[in-house]
């Protein structure tokens, strides 16, 4: 099975490449990440360029999503929220309309900052958009704090517990994909959290 990553950073040695990276390797051999260039290429969404033929990035996009199991979704927080490429990406993820490619899509969302929140806020606005979209998201987060130093040498998650949860993640990720588990069942575990809410008490 093939999972496709989205990094809301477009910046050389982003910390979410670097989680993205590592979640790559949590992996069994069986499935495979692909680290998407596509958020990069897209132009900012303007419904003018809804006509046909759509960009060719756009394309290019959709197609990406269509012949992937699953969407990574991995976000630093810009301002309190998802980052500006991100939402670009989720919206024209979110076309065509009434038809959404990613409807449908099981996706999961992590991120990484230097904050001692580690994205939480970037995380529940990018759960409750795909969710809106259609999307099947895993009820689940992952807060990666003080990111320039939760990575060991090898890239690896340095706190055992976040290391730990990664591989929730990634495991409800794909048995969701497989059919294995349903998002029923996944909400109503001790660590769920509610797609579509925005954690309270958390400040940038
Ligand atoms: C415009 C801007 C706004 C930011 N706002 C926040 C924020 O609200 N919360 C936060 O934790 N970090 C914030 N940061 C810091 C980013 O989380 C940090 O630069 C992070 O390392 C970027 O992720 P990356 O390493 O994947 O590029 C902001 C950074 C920028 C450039």
């Amino acid at each position: 099975m093939h999972i496709l990553g989205l990094c809301g950073s477009l910046r050389n040695g982003s910390l979410n490449v670097r989680l993205l990276e590592a979640a790559g390797r949590s992996l069994t051999d069986d499935v495979s990440l692909e680290l998407s260039a596509h958020v990069a290429a897209l132009p900012l969404f303007d419904e003018d360029l809804e006509v046909e033929p759509l960009p060719d990035a756009v394309q290019r996009f959709h197609a990406a999503i269509r012949s992937a199991d699953a969407i990574l979704v991995a976000s630093p927080e810009y301002n309190g929220s998802l980052t500006g490429p991100l939402k670009n990406a989720l919206d024209w993820a979110s076309r065509p309309a009434g038809d959404a490619v990613l409807r449908g899509m099981p996706l999961a969302v992590m991120g990484a900052s230097p904050s001692r929140f580690g994205a939480a806020w970037a995380q529940a606005e990018t759960r409750r958009i795909a969710d809106r979209i259609g999307a099947h998201v895993i009820p689940l987060e992952l807060p990666v704090a003080k990111a320039a130093d939760a990575f060991t040498v090898s890239g690896d998650l340095r706190d055992p517990d976040l290391a730990r949860r990664l591989q929730r993640l990634m495991t409800a990720l794909v048995d969701l994909a497989r059919g294995r588990t349903e998002l029923d069942h996944l909400a109503m575990q001790g660590d769920a959290v509610q797609v579509g809410a925005t954690p309270p008490g958390v400040a940038a």
